[in-house]
């Protein structure tokens, strides 16, 4: 976010941004749930160009023992940033940065999952950064969501992210690089299907007029993620769905 940036171009004469989109609209998202054979549920998902693995591995034993809860599940939640995934390198292993987008990235699902109902075991979800391109954290919580639900994992419902911004003086969608790095504001939210917001995070500034704007947008954004994950759930679990039908 840097605001010295005024000579950026933002939009075109038709009001378009540097990528052709709409300044409501999202950018395409590919999902593939059931990438990994190895873990309890898993998800691969593109947005713009961002490119992002979650694997999720529990309900199970919560090691090391110290991190036993008594009356519920430990969620552990890590996002990670390979150092191919940005134009520069990024150094191994966690930092400031990534450490915070972990704890709330672990908060924005804790109001979904039924931590009491497993005492003593962790739910582990492991997001990994294949590619970035701005909106890692909420790409990440996008595929972490689905992967929950892959893992069988109960669920109040699904998790959805987007963030909303400000760039050129216009509050827009979905941010993309240029916009991120040279916008005003960023602020990416994580929703509830009921519409609780589950993660709210905002660089830049907004007035609170502009700030109104954008949460509305956001939330628009976050909803029209839910209908595309619900789709992919759909494609994904449908034969699924179909065969328990007929054995009925
Ligand atoms: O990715 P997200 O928008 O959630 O987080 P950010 O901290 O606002 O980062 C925005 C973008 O900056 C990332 O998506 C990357 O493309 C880039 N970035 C980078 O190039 N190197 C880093 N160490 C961190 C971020």
């Amino acid at each position: 976010m840097s605001s010295n940036q005024t000579d950026v171009v933002f939009f075109d004469e038709n009001g378009l941004r540097t990528d052709q989109r709409k300044p409501d609209e999202i950018r395409p998202m590919k999902i593939k749930i059931g990438v990994l054979s190895r873990a309890n549920g898993s998800c691969y998902l593109e947005w713009g160009g961002n490119k992002v693995i979650a694997a999720v591995y529990g309900p199970r034993e919560a090691h090391p023992r110290r991190m036993q809860l008594a009356g519920k599940a430990v969620i552990r939640y890590r996002y990670n940033m390979q150092s191919f995934s940005v134009e520069d390198r990024a150094r191994p292993g966690p930092s400031r940065r990534s450490s915070e987008i972990s704890k709330v990235s672990r908060e924005a699902f804790e109001p979904v999952l039924f931590a009491e109902d497993y005492p003593k075991a962790a739910i582990d979800i492991f997001v990994e950064v294949l590619q970035a391109d701005a909106g890692t954290r909420t790409a990440a919580i996008n595929a972490a969501s689905l992967a929950l639900v892959d893992a069988g994992i109960p669920m109040r419902g699904l998790v959805s992210a987007c963030a909303a911004g400000k760039v050129g003086g216009k509050i827009v969608l979905d941010l993309n690089k240029p916009e991120d790095n040279y916008g005003e504001a960023d602020l990416p939210i994580a929703m509830t299907e009921d519409g609780k917001i589950t993660l709210i995070q905002m660089d830049g500034h907004l007035t609170p007029s502009e700030f109104e704007e954008a949460m509305a947008l956001v939330q628009q954004g976050c909803r029209q993620v839910l209908e595309i994950q619900k789709a992919a759930l759909l494609e994904k679990f449908a034969s699924v769905m179909d065969d328990e039908e007929d054995e009925v």
